[in-house]
């Protein structure tokens, strides 16, 4: 399942072909390994706010390297504006001065964060001023090339402290494929703080649910949350039996072979839990199916089992584990929607309806969860697996550079963005949906 395309103009004479048709030219991204620094570079600061004192410590606390002003003749890897201080639109210009004189000395691969105060709590200029933010960062998103990545991040005040696990993970290459998002920290429910003991395994001592984890981007959620120190529980189908039986044993967890739509599975995995387990820490509903058709030609099957996999299962269990008390103090609830129940798709309506409905339980769990629990999701673009290659090449080929950065994500992106709302760092974020999309043209 590779990008033939990317492999073909990384070529002498595919690059020959890329500079005389003006296609499309991605660069090929990092990704982050264990063991490597977050940010391999340096991050420079810039911006007046509330954050910005805070900031160099926040960073050292997480190895990052920081300075205000760039050497002569040396290049950033990241750069972080905080924007909290600008209330009024003519302090606007502050964006530019800061950003135009570094935008030609980038490393490849940039990042680049801003930092703002959430717009609705907020009234008058300052108000307009916060809310103007998100159309810079997405149009730098869209223009900076090179494989670069640019967020908005708004921090309540209540969460100035609590920033450590959003900044490591849009900072690193873990956010590769994350670019244009805007995230809300500490706008939804109570603060805590961000202390990890160990950045490198912030789930140490944890146990991770995770539905479809037997192939695809299950499966790389699976590992991703093993490397971070989680004790995983898989669950998949009786077909998935033994691939999932397999990659458990390989990870040092568990698993659970029933169809999430069952009538008991809810029951079933809550004891399963309770019994082996005490109780779960990280809740990932990611077992999900297609079955597409146009509306003219939709059966009703094909409607029922896409919403009762993707959408109404999700629903009951997390109900259940709720109800049962299995989710422990501080959990975390992850859902995966995806970019179709944003922006909508053609053949989609049963899956687009599923999609925007997980949005719709990220938004209705956020104000009522308590104990510290979270709720977010993920929407992945066009993410590279088995059910991105059932799709006919000419749609699969427009559908993996219609991004900013010209090409489809891999199961890891998508993993990566779960492990950071995970993280035992991140009970600041929540009521987040964060698109794993490369800023792709579809949707807002
Ligand atoms: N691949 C993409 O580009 C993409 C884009 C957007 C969203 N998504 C979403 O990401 C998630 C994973 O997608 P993927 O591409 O890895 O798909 P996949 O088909 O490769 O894997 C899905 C897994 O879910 C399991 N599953 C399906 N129905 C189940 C059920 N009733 N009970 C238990 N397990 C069940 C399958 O057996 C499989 O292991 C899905 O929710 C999907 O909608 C994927």
């Amino acid at each position: 399942m590779s990008d033939r395309y990317q492999g073909f103009v990384s070529t002498p004479i595919g690059q020959l072909f890329v500079k005389n048709l003006g296609l499309p030219n991605p660069t090929e991204l990092e990704r982050w390994s264990d063991g490597a620094p977050l940010v391999d570079g340096v991050v420079v600061l810039g911006g007046d706010g509330r954050l910005a004192e805070v900031l160099p410590t926040t960073l050292d606390g997480l190895g990052i390297a920081s300075t205000g002003e760039l050497e002569e003749g040396a290049r950033a890897k990241a750069l972080v504006f905080d924007a909290t201080g600008i209330t009024d639109t003519a302090g606007l210009v502050a964006l530019q001065e800061f950003f135009t004189p570094l935008m030609r000395r980038l490393e490849t691969c940039p990042r680049v964060v801003v930092l703002g105060t959430p717009p609705e709590t907020l009234t008058g200029s300052e108000r307009i001023a916060q809310r103007a933010l998100e159309g810079f960062t997405r149009s730098l998103g869209k223009e900076i090339g090179r494989g670069g990545a640019v967020q908005l991040v708004y921090v309540a005040p209540a969460a100035d402290g609590a920033t450590s696990s959003t900044l490591a993970f849009l900072l690193s290459p873990k956010s590769a494929y994350v670019s244009g998002q805007v995230v809300r920290i500490g706008a939804h429910g109570p603060t805590a703080t961000d202390q990890v003991d160990d950045w490198t395994r912030p789930l140490a001592g944890k146990v991770a649910l995770v539905t479809g984890a037997s192939r695809g981007i299950g499966e790389e959620i699976a590992r991703v949350l093993h490397r971070d120190g989680a004790t995983v529980v898989g669950v998949d189908v009786p077909q998935a039996a033994s691939e999932l039986q397999t990659l458990m044993t390989e990870l040092d967890g568990d698993h659970l072979v029933l169809d999430i739509t069952a009538k008991d599975a809810p029951q079933r995995i809550a004891h399963h839990l309770r019994e082996h387990h005490g109780g779960v820490d990280v809740v990932v509903h990611n077992a999900g199916i297609t079955r597409d058709k146009k509306l003219a030609n939709m059966a009703e099957d094909r409607w029922s089992s896409v919403i009762a996999v993707n959408l109404t299962a999700p629903e009951l269990i997390t109900r259940e584990l709720l109800d049962s008390g299995v989710i422990n103090a501080g959990g975390r609830i992850v859902g995966v929607a995806s970019i179709a129940g944003i922006a909508g798709n053609v053949g989609q309506t049963n899956y687009a309806t599923s999609k925007a409905g997980v949005i719709g339980f990220v938004e209705s769990l956020r104000d009522e969860l308590d104990n510290g629990i979270t709720v977010n999701a993920v929407a992945p673009g066009f993410i590279i697996t088995q059910m991105t290659a059932a799709v006919p090449f000419a749609t699969r080929e427009v559908g993996q550079r219609l991004n900013a950065m010209s090409q489809g994500g891999l199961p890891v992106d998508v993993a990566e963005t779960i492990a950071w709302f995970a993280s035992t760092g991140s009970g600041a974020v929540n009521g987040n949906v964060v698109r794993v999309c490369g800023q792709m043209m579809l949707g807002a």
